[in-house]
């Protein structure tokens, strides 16, 4: 399984290049840290490798993938739903049966430090919990390709810390994960970084 680009590159308006000349291949086994200023082409990137966004220049060829998960900078839950029950949800819709489901999803739970918020609801947890719960949700549904944008933009640095702290305990052999992000730790918690930088018009200037 894997994801190739080649030559890939973006523009929303004309010669307004937002990265160009884009060569590369994700495989699963390790987090990808997709880097960037602020308007970089980071998002527009995910779009593009998840096929919301045609790209303007290149290609891109997906090998064996066929399920996409995404994890955003605002987590998103069902505010009366319990943790247990967002993460139990993605094995129980495959057809696990319900103890099963209950074991796997403890678990995760227990991967991503939310043991003591299991019975929680959604509403009640707090922004580190809500978004380490994003990240044990998405680990559940176990997609072949799991984009993560900006997970910590909006969360203060302690918070940010305990969610970079667990961040890695998504990697799969069976999944290719890549994070957007422009937090320092963020980046240092993957095992590759991905600088969008190198790619931008003003690096074929120089
Ligand atoms: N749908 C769109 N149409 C036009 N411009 C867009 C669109 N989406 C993003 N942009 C612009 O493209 C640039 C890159 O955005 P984005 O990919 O969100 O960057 P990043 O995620 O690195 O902050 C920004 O200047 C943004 O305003
Ligand atoms: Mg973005």
């Amino acid at each position: 399984m894997r994801v190739e680009v080649s030559n890939l590159g973006h523009a929303y308006s004309r010669d307004a290049w937002l990265f160009q000349g884009l060569t590369y291949t994700f495989t699963p086994g390790q987090i990808y840290a997709l880097t960037g200023a602020s308007g970089s082409g980071k998002s527009t990137l995910m779009a593009i490798l998840a096929g919301w966004t045609a790209p303007a220049a290149g290609r891109l060829s997906m090998v064996g993938v066929d399920s996409i998960g995404w994890v955003f900078q605002n987590p998103y839950g069902v505010a009366k739903r319990t943790a247990i029950d967002h993460v139990m949800f993605p094995f129980v819709a495959s057809g696990m049966r319900a103890d099963e489901a209950d074991e796997s999803a403890s678990e995760l739970l227990r991967r991503f430090n939310l043991r003591d918020v299991r019975d929680r609801q959604f509403r009640h947890l707090s922004g580190g919990e809500a978004q380490r719960l994003m990240l044990a949700r998405a680990a559940a549904s176990s997609p072949d390709l799991l984009l993560v944008d900006e997970p910590t933009a909006q969360l203060d640095r302690a918070t940010a810390h305990v969610v970079n702290a667990v961040l890695s305990n998504v990697t799969s052999s069976r999944t290719i994960v890549i994070v957007a992000t422009h937090d320092e730790e963020t980046r240092d918690a993957c095992d590759v970084n991905l600088d969008l930088a190198q790619y931008s018009a003003r690096a074929f200037i120089e």
